[in-house]
């Protein structure tokens, strides 16, 4: 008998940023309409899944990550009848529909918070978390937000600190009011109920800072290109044990809508993300891993970490990866474009759920943004220091035309560099060709998408790795150093990641390049 895993354990996710996606109304940022039209792509990609970053009504203080009504859609975006149309059409083509659950704080514009901060006896002021001042004056703790600055800003109207963790304009919910907490659960039924397959839960390390408001200590090895918020360990602030049992609630409800899928966001090293799998796997089902985003591009470094991640996983969990995001740099600029192919081979071969960030499939760079165009709180508030996320959520080139097939109007953020999908399409040596070919080629290969791992091979240049899945065996072969190197297994050449490869004569890798094989 052969089980049939969960869809998300052999299928692939594909992040959606919806205001980079596709303009349908000439405002110079996406919307849903425009996601729906676009949506041939994502399924021709092959992937099976679309997590779509915030679509809730917002005032755009963090692209959407500050909202101020969970269960509307945001004007600029389109309408619950919009939200519909595409959750129907997705679900036409085979792709599910995970939105973005935005747990550990609202906008300061949502009716919760002008409620809490219009007085102390406010029947909602205990849905945030406001101290008084320290006793000498100042914040009641030396708490940083993300963003830059302290974690508390004062209210004159009723003179007290709220806690806000990112931007000021994103006060912390307070979860230890069971009203907040049921409230939120109830957010997610809603969509449930709409149709939505899942969520990616945002933040979720920030669910539960400490009670006691204790410091958090300094970190030594801090330096400036950090961002200002490293300077402190989230001893007291992230990963609290009070956040689990939240998790862990949300997860009862998931599995209470016929299983749907909760993915983690919470940054960590390797024990804080096991701590989201649950003790009796009753967190989510796929804890953000992050460790391709942050790792150096060694052979020996991925090796020992994936070696690791498989040991600590628990036993029924299963593992995920992750590439980039619309946090942090893109992989082609961060490694360099001669080895963003050899990355997607990674990515789409290790075992585990990859999340693909858009326009990774085009092999898309950081692009410069003037200060005036500058959106993100993180770079407006650190000027001059290069800091910043608007360069990694550049708009999808769609074609040459003018606006580059994304809009008709001025674009909110510059245009990409990169060849558009359509350039790319007609092109058998492209970046989209060769995803579409390794993901075609993982839904072909039980062995790539469920079949175990076996580390084969890390030396300076190489990384090389078996998956197994009932008597077939494919080796992954990557060179990640800039020299040709021989193989280090023997097997059939079925995929290189170098355009126009000879595959019969492939007896050894050239500089960059991956090859999987048929042993
Ligand atoms: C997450 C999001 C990020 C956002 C932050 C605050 O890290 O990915 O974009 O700024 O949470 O919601």
């Amino acid at each position: 008998m052969t089980d049939t895993p969960p869809w998300w354990q052999t299928g692939i996710i594909y992040q959606i940023y919806p205001r980079s996606f596709q303009d349908s109304t000439g405002t110079g940022m996406g919307d849903l309409q425009g996601i729906r039209r676009r949506l041939s792509h994502v399924a021709d990609l092959g992937v099976d899944a679309v997590w779509i970053s915030p679509i809730y009504p917002s005032p755009m203080k963090d692209g959407g990550y500050d909202i101020s009504d969970y269960t509307g859609i945001e004007p600029l975006f389109g309408t619950l009848a919009d939200f519909d149309a595409l959750v129907t059409d997705a679900h036409g083509l085979g792709l599910k529909v995970l939105l973005d659950f935005v747990p550990a704080h609202t906008s300061e514009a949502h009716p919760w918070f002008t409620e809490s901060r219009a007085s102390r006896g406010s029947a909602r002021r205990d849905w945030y978390i406001w101290r008084d001042a320290a006793p000498g004056g100042g914040p009641p703790s030396n708490w940083l937000s993300e963003f830059g600055g302290p974690a508390w800003t004062w209210d004159p109207a009723t003179s007290q600190y709220y806690l806000h963790i990112y931007a000021r304009e994103q006060p912390a919910l307070n979860w230890r009011n069971p009203a907040v907490a049921a409230a939120m659960l109830d957010v997610m039924a809603t969509w449930y109920d709409r149709g939505v397959d899942g969520f990616r839960v945002d933040a979720v390390e920030h669910l539960a800072p400490d009670r006691l408001l204790r410091d958090n200590p300094a970190n030594p090895d801090w330096t400036p290109a950090d961002g200002p918020a490293r300077a402190l360990f989230r001893t007291f602030t992230s990963h609290q044990a009070e956040v689990f049992p939240h998790v862990a609630a949300m997860r009862r409800l998931a599995e209470a809508h016929g299983g749907r899928l909760l993915v983690g966001e919470a940054y960590g090293n390797l024990d804080e993300v096991m701590l989201y799998y649950g003790g009796a796997l009753d967190g989510f089902q796929l804890p953000f891993n992050f460790h391709l985003i942050e790792s150096d591009w060694s052979p020996r470094t991925i090796a020992a970490f994936a070696e690791r991640y498989e040991a600590l996983i628990p036993p029924g969990g299963w593992p995920n990866w992750v590439m980039g995001n619309h946090d942090r740099s893109r992989i082609a600029s961060r490694i360099g474009p001669d080895r963003a192919r050899v990355a997607q081979m990674l990515l789409l071969t290790l075992r585990g759920t990859p999340t693909l960030w858009q326009g990774d499939e085009l092999g898309m760079v950081n692009e410069p943004v003037p200060d005036e165009m500058l959106r993100d709180p993180w770079a407006i508030n650190n000027p001059g220091t290069g800091i910043g996320r608007d360069p990694v959520r550049i708009p999808i080139p769609w074609d040459d035309g003018p606006g580059r097939g994304f809009t008709a109007a001025d674009p909110f953020l510059p245009l990409s560099t990169v060849a558009s999908v359509e350039a790319q399409s007609g092109d058998p040596g492209s970046m989209l060709a060769l995803v579409r070919a390794l993901i075609a080629l993982r839904r072909a290969e039980p062995a790539l998408s469920r079949g175990s791992y076996t580390g084969l091979h890390a030396d300076d240049a190489v990384l090389a790795y078996a998956r197994d899945h009932e008597g077939r065996r494919l080796i992954v072969a990557l060179n990640l150093g800039d020299r040709p190197q021989p193989l280090p297994a023997a097997g059939r050449p079925l995929l290189s990641t170098v355009p126009g490869r000879d595959l019969s004569a492939a007896d050894g890798l050239l500089p960059h390049e991956g090859l999987i094989l048929a042993a």
